[in-house]
């Protein structure tokens, strides 16, 4: 009976550890998890981006941005509290975790005459930079990759910058995103949505 007890005393304390903390002792991921999931595909609210499979140093790159301001978190200020206070290494260590989850499809609806339409603008303003998270480039590309993203992320993010809540890192990217038309933001979400190859 002791011996019984013991054993189910210690698998308790073991599910216990696992479960509260991926990384005991250096890091709990439970509060991002609760946003992003388990899956880093993004939780309950569609602005909530998919960090799943994103490769580490655009991860590294995003939560830098919110610890030293140059992202504002005007509509969800619990995300630039969950990374205030992390050191490098933590930002480390959960980049390292989400950049390790498999970035699923999506399946959002999409327009394919609009998804037409957002392939050449892509291609003509946003291709050099931003490359699909599969393309053997995707770790060593200047942006984070945007195909599969959640549509209303990407909306979200794109007015972020233009309306001066985001400070693109690079002065390119602001004259590129000022270039676009009224109608193209809708067809470069829908092109984005509309990537399917990790089915
Ligand atoms: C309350 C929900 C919430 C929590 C908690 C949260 N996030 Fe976020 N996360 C968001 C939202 C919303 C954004 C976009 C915010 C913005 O730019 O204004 C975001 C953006 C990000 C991005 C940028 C993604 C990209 O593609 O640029 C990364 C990386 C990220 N979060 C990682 C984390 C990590 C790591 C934690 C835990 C330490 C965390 N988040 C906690 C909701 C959350
Ligand atoms: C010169 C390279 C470059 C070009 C061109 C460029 N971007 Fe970016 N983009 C970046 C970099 C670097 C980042 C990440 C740093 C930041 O937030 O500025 C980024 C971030 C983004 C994000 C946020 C992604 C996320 O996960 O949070 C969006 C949305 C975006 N770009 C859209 C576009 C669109 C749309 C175009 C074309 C109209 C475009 N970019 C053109 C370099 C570029």
């Amino acid at each position: 009976m002791i011996r019984f007890v013991a054993r189910q005393l210690l698998l308790s304390a073991t599910v216990w550890m696992l479960s509260s903390s991926v990384f005991a002792g250096v890091l709990s991921l439970d509060v991002c998890i609760g946003c992003h999931g388990h899956d880093g595909m993004g939780k309950s609210d569609p602005t909530y981006p998919v960090i799943a499979g994103t490769p580490i140093g655009h991860i590294e790159e995003a939560i830098f941005a919110y610890i030293d301001g140059a992202r504002r978190c005007v509509t969800e200020p619990r995300m630039c509290e969950a990374v205030a206070s992390l050191s490098d290494k933590q930002v480390t260590v959960a980049a390292m975790y989400f950049s390790n989850q498999v970035r699923g499809p999506t399946h959002e609806d999409f327009d394919a005459d609009l998804a037409a339409k957002g392939a050449e603008l892509h291609e003509r303003h946003c291709g050099a930079c931003h490359v699909p998270p599969h393309d053997e480039n995707a770790a060593h590309a200047i942006g984070i990759p945007l195909h599969g993203q959640r549509a209303d992320y990407i909306r979200f993010a794109i007015v972020a910058y233009l309306r001066g809540d985001r400070d693109p890192l690079l002065d390119t990217m602001a004259h590129e995103l000022h270039q676009l038309e009224a109608g193209d933001l809708d067809a470069l979400v829908n092109y984005y949505s509309s990537y399917r190859s990790a089915e």
